[in-house]
């Protein structure tokens, strides 16, 4: 059996004094479209740590998040006023209106999904025309999709841990060549310019030299090939805002 993706004690520890170098990046694509942005929605927000340095960046926007663990919602939304996190699913976002929002972040969470598709049809369809939707994860180069199930060695007890699904760049170009609202997408490589040390944890990723001296991500389970997919929202007229 598998499990449902909880890891509470992960994503629920004192914030770091700087935030992730995924967060700035991620902030700096979202400046680098020009877009007047007043509205950011964070799929699988944990507590809301994106969200505070993105409500940092862009003062004028409106800052929500929307998170599947009840005690993380808690968590996070005691935490600061200048964010609101939600608690529901990212394949089912009930609660959230049509093109609601400017830019729409669903940050190393897809991988946990059995199928990519609700997930990425929900994020198009509250992200605002004009919009972007930035997906951050786990992508194959190669056309094979895979389902990944985990478990720690010798606890043979467990059930079967998800997270780490891949799915690859074939598949979602056939996805999203139906999808009228994203006229284009693109891949892009995220590099982190320091390295990463294991942790005793053998599920969080660090990084290792490859032959060419660039810096691969990995964990305890396989070789990480992590990447931003942003959409771009088609806008009424035609004309990106
Ligand atoms: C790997 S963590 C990433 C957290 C954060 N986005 C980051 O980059 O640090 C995945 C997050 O997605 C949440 N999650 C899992 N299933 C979800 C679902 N169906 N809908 C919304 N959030 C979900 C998890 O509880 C967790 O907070």
């Amino acid at each position: 059996m598998v499990s449902d993706y909880k890891r509470t004690e992960v994503y629920s520890g004192p914030e770091a004094a700087q935030p992730k170098h995924m967060f700035v990046w991620l902030c700096n694509k979202l400046a680098d479209t020009g877009i007047a942005c007043g509205s950011i929605l964070d799929v699988g927000a944990a507590t809301g740590d994106f969200l505070r340095y993105a409500a940092s960046r862009f003062p004028n926007a409106t800052c929500e998040g929307l998170e599947y663990d009840r005690e993380l919602v808690q968590i996070g939304n005691a935490k600061a006023a200048a964010i609101k996190l939600h608690h529901g699913d990212a394949n089912s976002m009930d609660a959230l209106n049509d093109q609601a929002f400017d830019a729409v972040f669903l940050t190393g969470t897809h991988s946990i999904f059995e199928d990519f598709r609700p997930s990425f049809a929900e994020c198009i369809r509250v992200a605002r025309p004009g919009g972007r939707v930035f997906i951050t994860g786990l992508f194959n180069d190669y056309p094979v999709d895979a389902r990944i199930h985990w478990r720690y060695a010798e606890r043979f007890e467990d059930d079967w841990h998800p997270g780490y699904n891949l799915f690859s760049k074939a598949s979602i170009a056939a996805f999203l060549a139906g999808q009228p609202r994203v006229p284009a997408h693109t891949f892009e490589k995220f590099v982190l310019p320091f390295d990463l040390e294991p942790q005793q944890d053998p599920i969080r990723s660090w990084t290792e030299p490859g032959d060419t001296g660039e810096r691969n991500f990995r964990n305890g389970i396989m070789p990480l090939n992590l990447e931003l997919l942003t959409l771009t929202i088609g806008s009424d007229s035609g004309a990106e805002r």
